[in-house]
């Protein structure tokens, strides 16, 4: 593996995913390691504006819709982030294409075929080295949903949409080595730290 892996971080709304990510971001600012990160969605200066489109309560967008927005937005950050600094740099990515296969075919059912060839026509062979996918059970999902000050589009779904993405996830992580999962309900966060810098030293 190169030196430089891609390492993704995925899971639904409340699985803290966002707070692994900033664990390893840390471990890796204090160990000095050269890297880059970024959202999706968000990500480069047109992907941060796509993100605001996406996640805005007042719009009412079609699932085709958020798909090809979703795809923009990565289409820039392959382009103007991933490719520059590719082998170069570790690249940290919270979301990536796993989300599009959970959220947008498990989740809201577009057809898998579309995704795969549209993943084909942004980012060809390009393939993350490892995934961190953290979980949540339904009742701390809406323990902490409901604790939110803020919440957007994508986070007033029913409780059943998140429980068929994190199915979704499941699904595709599946006997694969490349994911590594992390269970917030059972880890205290001592040791979901403990989880991901081993498996970060083994990486870097
Ligand atoms: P975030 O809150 O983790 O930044 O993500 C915003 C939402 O976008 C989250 O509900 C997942 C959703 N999403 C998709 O539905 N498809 C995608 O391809 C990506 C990257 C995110």
């Amino acid at each position: 593996m190169s030196k430089y892996p891609i390492i993704i971080f995925e899971g639904i709304e409340a699985s803290g995913k966002t707070t692994n990510f900033k664990i390893a971001a840390n471990y890796l600012k204090k160990r000095k390691k050269s890297f880059v990160k970024l959202r999706e969605p968000g990500g480069s200066i047109f992907s941060e504006k796509i993100r605001k489109l996406i996640l805005n309560k007042k719009l009412s967008l079609n699932n085709k819709t958020d798909l090809l927005l979703f795809y923009a937005g990565r289409s820039e950050n392959f382009e103007k982030i991933i490719k520059k600094n590719y082998k170069k740099k570790i690249i940290l990515i919270d979301r990536f294409t796993d989300s599009t296969i959970a959220y947008q075919h498990y989740g809201m059912k577009i057809d898998l075929k579309v995704i795969k060839m549209l993943n084909k026509f942004i980012i060809g062979n390009f393939n993350p080295n490892i995934v961190f996918l953290s979980t949540v059970n339904s009742k701390n999902l809406q323990k902490r949903l409901r604790n939110r000050s803020k919440l957007n589009r994508y986070d007033k779904f029913k409780i059943k949409f998140y429980n068929k993405v994190q199915n979704g996830y499941e699904i595709i992580s599946r006997n694969k080595s490349k994911y590594i999962k992390i269970n917030s309900n059972t880890n205290t966060i001592n040791e979901v730290k403990k989880i991901i810098i081993n498996k970060l030293e083994k990486l870097i």
